[in-house]
């Protein structure tokens, strides 16, 4: 059954509303004399780079400029991620330090927001514990940020803001984007998969997709602006539209984006293996502008673990999967992510994820040890395998990978890539980035106003981690 999607839009005239408050609170920083400077850092994902390129947009119509500085930054604003113990304890490292910033600058408004703070816990350790922390939101309130920050700035009080939802989806919110060659565009918000390790689905609510026309609106407007590569992202991007009960699916809007005029990439993340299928990688082999790149999360090789996991799919429809992709676009890149010393995962089920490793052979994977999340299902199971052992896995695990990326890595000498280079890196020795059409990084040299240009350049040598070369 589609859902009603008016149910889950906000209306525009509360975004107006919201904004109107902006020009408000701008007019009142002017007619004060002030210029007020926000420091927005953000842990996570690159769908919390997406929402903190929002809340810029937010602080900007609001009068802040921007400051990369804690000391001088009169709003510190961070997003921050529930995906591990390890960020989360990261950012209330950090909070804790704010206290002695904010003695040094009275006055200096702290704010933290995203899937950490959604957490009921959470919350009240932050209104408990660190009490210099002026206003709290999760990730359904973002869309209300200006109100929020306002009632802060006039009632000089603590605003906590983190009921729960099933979420909802805001169009029309300011972006001040970080970057002026690759772009990030949300296609989808939420998940309902219900991975059982995993705190997405509980702290950014249910699956809900952006309208067609909404995304391609955006995208045209990006390749206009002379964006190059754009990632389009959620949570599963491959089940796209479900919600809206048109007839329209990944693929097809895949499809659609690719007809917009200009010279840019489309990439996209993540895909869920269980919804990534043959209409996905036809339309990937035929579109020329979708990146030869796919990061395919298989998480573990062992069929016990991964339907402990909750993932469903098998190894054997995993791999046959990754043949398929393969036998249509035999150069693609694939990536992956993997959690190791899942709740009793066993010596065996550990080698069947190192024996999946080396028979897909991935250009990179992304490795994880496992870390409870308190309210998911797999924080309840028993977990008798002793952290050195988990950690003599992981350290296994990636020792396999390097051997393999560093392989795939020095395949790629001799050949010349057609670049984009993307950035300016500060290294004399290599002082442009680029990456390949899958993807991977190359250090080179060149002049800097290349940045934003796809180039030909030679692979001389490469590494682990990188290619190096230049410009041919
Ligand atoms: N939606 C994406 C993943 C988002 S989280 C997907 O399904 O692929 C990114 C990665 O973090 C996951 O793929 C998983 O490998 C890892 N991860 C998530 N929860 C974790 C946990 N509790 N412990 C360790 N790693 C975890
Ligand atoms: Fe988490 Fe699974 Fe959803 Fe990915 S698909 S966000 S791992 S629950
Ligand atoms: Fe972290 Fe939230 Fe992303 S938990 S990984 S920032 S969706």
């Amino acid at each position: 059954m589609p859902l009603n999607t008016a149910a889950t839009r906000v209306a525009p005239w509360e975004i107006e509303g919201q904004l109107a408050l902006c020009r408000d609170i701008a007019a009142r920083f002017a007619a004060a004399g002030l210029h007020p400077r926000a420091f927005v850092d953000t842990y996570g994902c690159q769908q919390n780079e997406a929402d903190s390129e929002r809340l810029r947009g937010y602080l900007r119509e609001m009068g802040y400029g921007f400051t990369r500085s804690e000391e001088e930054a009169d709003l510190i604003l961070i997003n921050t991620c529930a995906i591990r113990q390890h960020a989360e304890q990261r950012v209330l490292g950090n909070v804790g330090a704010l206290v002695h910033t904010k003695r040094r600058h009275p006055g200096q408004i702290i704010c933290l927001c995203g899937c950490s703070m959604q957490q009921e816990h959470m919350a009240r350790r932050i209104r408990d514990s660190y009490r210099h922390v002026d206003l709290v939101f999760g990730t359904h309130a973002l869309w209300r940020f200006p109100a929020l920050l306002d009632q802060v700035l006039r009632e000089k009080k603590r605003v906590f803001s983190t009921q729960d939802s099933a979420g909802s989806i805001a169009e029309g919110i300011p972006v001040v984007r970080q970057d002026g060659v690759k772009a990030w565009v949300s296609v989808m918000y939420g998940c309902n998969n219900f991975c059982s390790y995993c705190i997405v689905p509980y702290v950014r609510g249910r699956e809900r997709s952006r309208l067609p026309e909404d995304i391609l609106a955006e995208v045209a407007q990006l390749a206009e602006q002379g964006y190059k590569d754009i990632t389009l992202l959620g949570q599963n991007v491959n089940s796209y539209g479900r919600d809206l009960g048109l007839s329209l699916d990944f693929a097809g809007l895949l499809e659609q984006l690719c007809a917009i005029p200009g010279d840019f990439r489309l990439r996209f993340m993540t895909s869920h293996p269980k919804d990534a299928g043959q209409r996905l990688f036809e339309t990937m082999a035929r579109c020329g502008k979708i990146a030869p790149h796919l990061h395919l999360p298989v998480q573990s090789g062992s069929d016990r673990v991964l339907s402990a996991m909750n993932r469903g799919y098998t190894r054997a429809a995993y791999l046959e999967k990754v043949a398929a992709l393969r036998a249509l676009i035999p150069d693609i890149v694939l990536t992956s992510d993997i959690i190791v010393g899942f709740p009793g995962e066993t010596g065996a089920e550990f080698e069947d994820t190192l024996s999946l490793i080396r028979e897909v052979e991935y250009d990179a994977l992304f490795t994880f040890l496992y870390s409870p999340r308190s309210g998911t299902p797999a924080a309840r199971l028993d977990d008798p395998v002793p952290k050195e052992e988990k950690q003599a896995r992981f350290q296994r695990l990636v020792d396999v990978q390097n051997e393999i990326s560093a392989r795939k890595h020095a395949a790629y000498v001799g050949s010349v890539q057609q670049a984009l280079i993307d950035g300016v890196t500060g290294d004399p020795a290599h002082n442009l980035s680029a990456r390949t059409p899958g993807g991977r990084l190359i250090h080179l040299s060149g002049d800097p106003a290349l940045v934003g240009r796809v180039c030909p350049v030679r692979i001389e040598s490469a590494s682990t981690w990188a290619l190096f070369g230049s410009l041919e």
